[in-house]
Order: structure tokens, then sequence, then C-alpha cells
């Protein structure tokens, strides 16, 4: 059985992973594209907020923006930050009506602007960023979101990848054990 990354992404952009995943497996963070099931649960999550936009950070090949879609959020309510130019151009073709900015991820201005944002989903490997900057993204997204706003995770550990702390709560969602490797979806949103 084919990998639902492979299946869905097709053989170019899994070979582009791959390359990506061997020149810098820091940024890439995963051995593979996300499967179907795992971006279905962290999609979910997003799907019962409000009517806002939604930040996607690393979207890769697409396996979560799919899901997005899939779950009725519409192409012009997401917005999405990639680092790595070729995904960017991968996504925007993919996925016509999504504004794709070729950026870093932890820059929190993309959550600036008029229309206001409910969610962040995020695919960014956070455990192989140094010190904080896991905890920082994480606060400083949710600072600039509604109350009701959330971050979502997913993580390879048993663990989250920032724990919960004063301000901060952190709840599983579900794990995807028939990922590659099974991961875990976190939902964070500010408690005070
Ligand atoms: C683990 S892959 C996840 C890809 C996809 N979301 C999935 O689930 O299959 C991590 C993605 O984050 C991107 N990335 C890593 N660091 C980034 C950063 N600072 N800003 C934007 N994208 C980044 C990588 O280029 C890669 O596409």
């Amino acid at each position: 059985m084919k990998h639902a990354g492979i299946k869905n992404g097709g053989m170019k952009d899994w070979l582009h992973f791959a390359t990506r995943l061997a020149r810098n497996p820091r940024a890439v963070g995963a051995i593979a594209p996300s499967g179907a099931r795992l971006a279905r649960l962290m999609a979910a999550e997003v799907d019962s907020i409000g009517h806002g936009r939604v930040l996607e950070l690393g979207p890769g090949t697409g396996s979560i923006t799919r899901a997005l879609v899939a779950h009725g959020i519409a192409p012009d309510r997401i917005v999405a930050i990639e680092a790595d130019a070729r995904f960017a151009r991968t996504i925007a073709k993919k996925f016509p009506g999504i504004t794709v900015i070729q950026g870093d991820a932890f820059d929190l201005k993309h959550l600036e602007g008029d229309e206001p944002f409910d969610a962040v989903i995020s695919g960014i490997p956070l455990r192989n960023f140094p010190g904080e900057r896991g905890q920082q993204l994480i606060e400083g997204m949710l600072d600039r979101l509604p109350g009701h706003g959330l971050f979502v995770q997913f993580s390879y550990g048993l663990r989250p990848p920032v724990e919960r702390r004063n301000g901060l709560g952190v709840r599983l969602a579900g794990t995807s054990w028939r990922n590659v490797p099974p991961a875990r979806v976190w939902v964070y949103r500010k408690t005070a």
C-alpha cells in the first residue's frame, strides 16, 4: 500500500520531500509527508471553530492543506507559510485560492491584517528548534488570536512538544498510529 502522502502528493512531490530531507533534516523533521488520517485529525480541530482565517505553518507537500479544504475550510480562508520555495510553489498550484507566502513561520507578523485568524495549524518540526522557540511561537501566536483561538500541532513524541504552563493549556486531540512514524495531535489554547 502506498503511503497516503505519496498517493495524494505525487511522486515528484515525494522526491522533493526526500531531497529536502537529505539536505536539511532539521527543517523537514519527518521521514515522510503526513498521512491522511493524521491530517484529518488536525483539520477536524480547526473545523470546530469560527469563520476566521486559518494560518498553516510548513504545509510541505500539502497533506494537511488538503484535509483543511476537505473539511470545508474555504481556500480563501487559508494562508500558508512555507520556507521552501518549491513546496510553496507546489501548494499555490495545487490549491488555487489559498494565499501562499514563502517565508519564516516564526514571524508573528503573518497574523497581522484586517481579517482576523481563528487558528494556526502547524507542521513545523517544533522539537528541532532550540531553546524556547517553540513556546515563544505558540504563545506569541495565541496572543494574537481571539480568545477562542487555537494552535494545533502534530508531533512524534509521547509528550507535547511544548508543555502546559501558566496561561497555556494543551490537550491531546488524538493519535494516528498508522502514520509513519506514529504521531499525536496537540491543541494549545490560552487559559488566562
Ligand atoms: C514535517 S514537514 C511537514 C510537511 C506537511 N505539513 C506534512 O504534514 O506533511 C515540515 C515542513 O515545515 C517547513 N518548515 C520548516 N521550518 C520552517 C520555517 N521556519 N518556516 C516555514 N516553513 C518551515 C519545511 O520546509 C517542511 O515543508
